[in-house]
């Protein structure tokens, strides 16, 4: 089918295009988290962070649809995970040392780092759920 939806979660629906085969549209129920995760991507571009997290391409000015560059879930990749990440309640809670284990930038500590939520783009694990926006407060909290 030329359009099909690959994932959905709390907040969004995410689509696929045939004729655009290398991203994905965020559909989302409501703007907020499209556009938090659309600046966290924009104020982190150009930073280690970026090598982290899947980039994000454009975002309607609305906020309500987000294109993202496509990547390949973990769930998909079939790769393995440590015990204690399947079993890690709330994720937002993992250590700096769970979080640099997984081959992740130690900024990400308060996003919402659960299998769902993780890809793998050009060779490593990314995010591609950043849209959490209260991570930044618990990041200041976190790292005082
Ligand atoms: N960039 C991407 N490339 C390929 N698949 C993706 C991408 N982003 C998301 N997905 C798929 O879509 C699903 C839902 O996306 P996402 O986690 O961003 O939605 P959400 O509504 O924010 O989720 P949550 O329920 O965690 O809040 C993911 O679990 C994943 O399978
Ligand atoms: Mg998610």
């Amino acid at each position: 089918m030329e359009i099909e939806e690959i994932g959905s979660g709390f907040s969004r629906q995410v689509i696929a295009w045939a004729s655009a085969p290398d991203v994905v549209f965020k559909f989302a129920r409501w703007p907020n988290f499209n556009l938090s995760e659309y600046c966290f991507w924009q104020s982190r571009k150009d930073t280690e962070v970026a090598a982290h997290l899947a980039p994000c391409v454009d975002i309607t000015a609305d906020g309500y649809v987000l294109t993202m560059k496509r990547t390949t879930p973990l769930k998909a990749a079939g790769i393995t995970l440590p015990d204690w990440l399947l079993l890690a309640e709330p994720h937002s809670r993992l250590s700096r040392q769970q979080v640099e284990e997984l081959g992740l930038h130690y900024e990400l500590m308060p996003y919402d780092i659960k299998p769902e939520n993780l890809s793998i783009f050009n060779g490593r694990i990314v995010l591609h759920d950043y849209a959490s926006s209260t991570a930044p407060l618990l990041f200041h909290e976190l790292s005082r």
